[in-house]
């Protein structure tokens, strides 16, 4: 092979994918420790099944599937309208946001959606990420040889990132955050779409794990704050309300107030994208029915109190964390000087309890780590028993 050929931004890469590192070190681990019992607090995937009301709407689209009278075949690029429908429903109208089903596009997961969003920017777009961050931001960014502004989140400025001092072009925002667990406050939002309208810039604000605020004077949703229709795009996700990670089905909404990007991500999509799965869109459809939401708020307040089991077991070990407030994510401050890389390897060896080194997150993350509160209850209990006893 002509090696000239290759794309040669993914050579800037790092060597591997934040989560694929962690899973190949836990690999090696299991493989020279066999039998070992290893409590798995690393990637932030759902541990509680679905809900009652969504496997019943499942498997009546799986029933729906197998008559022809109500067999479907290609669906809608952007989703099903009773689900676009539901969406606008249920998620924006409580918040008193008004988006209409139009603005609302279905996909398979807001991973693919949050990469793929930036191939409607001109190579030369300027991009800012807060660091630490989801790295697929920047991923995604410098796989297309885009290089970002970093806009450092930090303890000592309440993680609330400043904008940025040049012109940029794109910004991305997630809020609550992956991976600090805290959240972006009104004045913040305030500050970040003021300069998005005075600049022109375009908010890709990632609001994945929304429904674990637990203050109703948070925001929820970027389009909460005047003139955010007018320089934001939200990603929503099915993924963490409502356990979807092996389901996939995400949101993502595109504002009429900015027609050119909305007709440009329906282009892209139907073009490179046919539309998420009909059976689960319908399961989708379900998280927000009046016996659905009930179901997946009581899951959601599960995972909280394991949040705050975590919060609590580390401070009572001495340690600092933050986040885990309105978020399902622990951002455990290290004791001074310790890596996280070098954690990691101290609490697998020690505990046998996988995290997710901070600096995997950007370069301010170096001398933090993240625990998810997704793990099983039990398990969750037993890694802060090991941390508190064997952790050395
Ligand atoms: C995480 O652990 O950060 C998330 O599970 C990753 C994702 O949502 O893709």
């Amino acid at each position: 092979m002509n090696e000239n050929i290759l794309n040669p931004h993914y050579s800037e890469l790092p060597e591997s994918y934040l989560f694929s590192t962690v899973a190949r070190k836990l690999a090696d681990y299991k493989a020279s420790h066999p039998g070992a019992e290893v409590i798995k607090l690393g990637i932030g995937d759902v541990t509680t099944p679905l809900v009652p009301a969504v496997l019943e709407a499942m498997h009546k689209a799986v029933d729906e599937m197998g008559e022809r009278s109500t067999f479907r075949g290609y669906g809608p690029e952007q989703g099903y309208g009773f689900l676009r429908e539901a969406v606008a429903r249920g998620e924006y109208a409580p918040r008193k946001v008004e988006i209409s089903p139009e603005e609302v596009f279905i996909s398979d997961g807001s991973k693919c959606d949050v990469a793929n969003f930036q191939e409607l920017f001109s190579a030369d777009a300027r991009v800012a990420v807060p660091d630490p961050v989801y790295p697929v931001y920047l991923d995604s960014n410098l796989m297309a040889g885009r290089r970002a502004v970093l806009m450092p989140a930090r303890a000592e400025n309440g993680f609330q990132p400043e904008v940025p001092h040049e012109k940029v072009d794109v910004i991305y925002l997630c809020s609550p955050n992956n991976p600090t667990g805290t959240v972006l406050t009104r004045e913040t939002l305030e500050r970040f779409v003021s300069y998005a309208l005075k600049n022109g810039s375009i908010i890709l604000f990632d609001a994945a794990y929304s429904a674990y605020i637990r203050d109703e004077k948070l925001v929820h949703s970027i389009y909460e704050i005047p003139g955010a229709k007018h320089c934001a795009v939200e990603f929503r996700s099915f993924s963490k309300t409502a356990g979807f990670t092996g389901v996939r089905c995400a949101v993502t909404t595109v504002p009429k107030e900015l027609e050119k990007l909305r007709k440009m991500w329906f282009r892209r999509q139907s073009t490179k994208f046919n539309g998420a799965c009909y059976i689960v869109q319908r399961a989708a459809e379900a998280v927000y029915s009046e016996a659905g939401w009930p179901q997946i708020k009581a899951v959601i307040d599960g995972y909280m109190a394991n949040a705050a089991m975590i919060r609590e077991g580390l401070a009572q070990c001495g340690y600092t964390v933050y986040g885990g407030e309105h978020a399902p994510y622990i951002w455990w401050k290290l004791p001074a000087g310790e890596k996280s890389f070098d954690f990691f390897d101290r609490l697998l060896n020690s505990c046998e309890v996988v995290g997710t080194p901070g600096s995997g997150f950007g370069a301010c993350g170096e001398g933090y780590f993240r625990l998810t509160a997704f793990g099983e209850t039990a398990a969750t209990k037993r890694a802060l028993e090991r941390i508190r006893d064997r952790l050395k």
